[in-house]
């Protein structure tokens, strides 16, 4: 008898459950292509670029464009991957679902609990981001929000102990009144917006296709403005010497701290790329899953892409990347007195991110509660996370957990912890996505539905390693004897180790796939994800490792035994 804890959820019954209309089947098949884009905009276009753009810049230069790039590139081939399980297993689930059916329950309570990561602690990210620019709004509106009421407690506190130079993060520090020998420094707009927040999803609101239409047009109109009025700017005052600024050693360089500081920002230019995976969830209502899932989710990638990009040139053009360090609203500080001094526009950027990121809060808010609802279906987690409001018709339970899930660790947490931990759980999951589909039987071409087109990676995958080592070799003096020195610190070692685990994994997959002729695009989107994980750090790991643990002791505990596989 296999083993139970790789128990799959029978596909048939997965779509007999979901005709109680709770998942969404008999959904009437009204999306276009331009709707799915949109809604693929409306989910990544967020925080990611209103705020970590900010970090990612300090740490990589202008050169982080390029970590844009391979970071798009890794998540098409992840989205190919969501339209494949998508159009297997035709309910409007998350991969949890689609993990259940396929690899089994063990697999599918790890995407389940790492989801909570791209979810719940996702949206502290957010709503610390939100605090940001609501504060600098404020600001323009003359009232003024005390720094060490606006800004988290451990970020100060880092800060301080880092010797910033931010003044608003000292003046935090120095002005906070002191109880009990403890700093009282907290992010108030981030948690009242989360109340708020809480309290509307409690109460049911509805997404409706027109509003995030709206909120698109305005996201795109404002970022437009930004690239226009920004570059417009940047020509005009001659600041363009800002592209290449000077490195350690004097030398002017597009990647001033090197490729490592440009891998260094991953998390943050992840984190950016987050909510494309969303759009599979509409597969039912596209008009023609098949032509328009995968484009939607690919126009969506390309099209936030080229704004990052874009959005990188102005930022890194208008101010020099290392004043970048601890800004929290980028968008807008660029526009400040010191800077291009455009007033109206830091108004115009600070009020359109508010409502930006209040409408990314919101889809991340009713997501979560959503997929613990699935999983308290399944018997993983307990009943009462699928108890639903009489009155509101809403998940009333799941929903204040999620509340509370975002709301405390606000008081605690920092950005940068939040941003890491959301994007190391989040590319964990799609790399279990890519390879979940890698190890999927291909099946045959069915009318009407994606289907994931099959490349041979047999000679094209290997060639590709062998090509890339050979090129590391030859023009990156040193790469890999650098890897293999290890009396170097924490974060370089981490790095090492990350980077000598990928090659090797690259060239097992070689082999694999050489015998075994896999797909290609699944083992490209697996081989990038991985990439991308040699950017997190030591810390990261760690957390991610505990928190993975957390999840396997409740699942052993409860689901295992609770589970209506059991
Ligand atoms: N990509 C989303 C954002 O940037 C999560 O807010």
């Amino acid at each position: 008898m296999s083993n139970p804890l790789f128990r799959k959820k029978n596909i048939d019954k997965i779509i007999t459950e979901a005709s109680d209309g709770t998942h969404g089947v008999g959904l009437k098949r009204v999306l276009t292509v331009k709707d799915l884009t949109f809604f693929g905009i409306a989910a990544i276009l967020g925080a990611g670029s209103f705020s970590s753009l900010g970090g990612a810049v300090f740490s990589g230069g202008p050169g982080v464009i390029v970590l844009f790039i391979i970071t798009g590139i890794a998540c098409a081939f992840t989205a190919f991957c969501y339209s494949d399980f998508a159009s297997r297993i035709p309910v409007a689930g998350s991969a949890y679902t689609y993990a259940y059916a396929s690899f089994g329950e063990l697999f599918a309570w790890i995407i389940g609990w790492a989801l909570i990561m791209e979810y719940s602690i996702g949206n502290i990210y957010v709503a610390y981001s939100w605090s940001d620019y609501f504060t600098s709004f404020m600001e323009r509106m003359n009232v003024h929000i005390p720094a060490y009421l606006s800004t988290s407690y451990m970020e100060a506190k880092h800060a301080i102990a880092a010797g910033t130079k931010n003044e608003e993060l000292i003046s935090a520090w120095n002005s906070s009144p002191v109880f009990a020998g403890v700093r009282f420094i907290i992010d108030l707009p981030a948690l009242v917006i989360n109340i708020m927040i809480t309290y509307l999803v409690y109460r049911g609101v509805k997404e409706s296709k027109n509003f995030s239409n709206i909120m698109v047009i305005l996201k795109l109109g404002v970022v437009l403005l930004i690239l226009i009025v920004g570059g417009y700017l940047v020509m005009h005052n001659g600041l363009t010497s800002n592209w290449l600024p000077e490195n350690p050693e004097g030398v002017k360089s597009f990647m001033p701290n090197g490729f490592k500081g440009v891998m260094a920002a991953v998390a943050g230019v992840f984190f950016a790329y987050i909510g494309f995976d969303a759009v599979s969830v509409l597969a039912e209502e596209s008009k023609n899953p098949q032509r328009d899932l995968p484009r939607g989710m690919i126009y969506s990638l390309v099209i936030c892409t080229v704004i990052y990009i874009l959005l990188t040139l102005v930022l890194t053009g208008a101010v020099h990347y290392q004043k970048f360090e601890n800004v929290g609203d980028p968008l807008a500080f660029i526009f400040e007195k010191q800077n291009l001094n455009v007033a109206w526009m830091q108004l115009l950027v600070a009020v359109c991110a508010v409502v930006a990121m209040t409408s990314v809060l919101l889809v991340f808010q009713m997501g979560q509660p959503r997929i613990w609802m699935s999983m308290s279906r399944d018997g993983l987690l307990p009943s009462v996370f699928q108890k639903i409001h009489p009155r509101f018709q809403t998940p009333s339970f799941s929903t204040i957990v999620t509340g509370l899930v975002v709301g405390v660790p606000i008081l605690f947490t920092d950005k940068t912890f939040v941003l890491d931990f959301t994007s190391i759980a989040t590319l964990f999951a799609f790399v279990l996505v890519c390879g979940g589909v890698l190890l999927l039987p291909r099946i045959a071409k069915e009318k009407g539905k994606f289907h994931l087109p099959f490349v041979s990676s047999k000679y094209i995958f290997p060639s590709l390693i062998i090509l890339s080592i050979v090129l590391l070799s030859v023009f990156t003096e040193n790469y890999f004897s650098g890897l293999l020195h290890f009396d170097v610190d924490a974060t370089a070692l981490t790095y090492n180790v990350s980077a000598l685990l990928f090659w090797s994994i690259c060239i097992l997959l070689s082999i694999g796939a050489f015998i075994k002729n896999w797909s290609l695009i699944p083992l490209m989107g697996l081989t990038t994800c991985l990439y991308l994980l040699t950017g997190m750090t030591a810390m990261n790991w760690a957390w991610f490792g505990g928190w993975l643990l957390i999840g396997l002791i409740i699942y052993l505990l409860y689901g295992y035994k609770k589970s209506n596989l059991a």
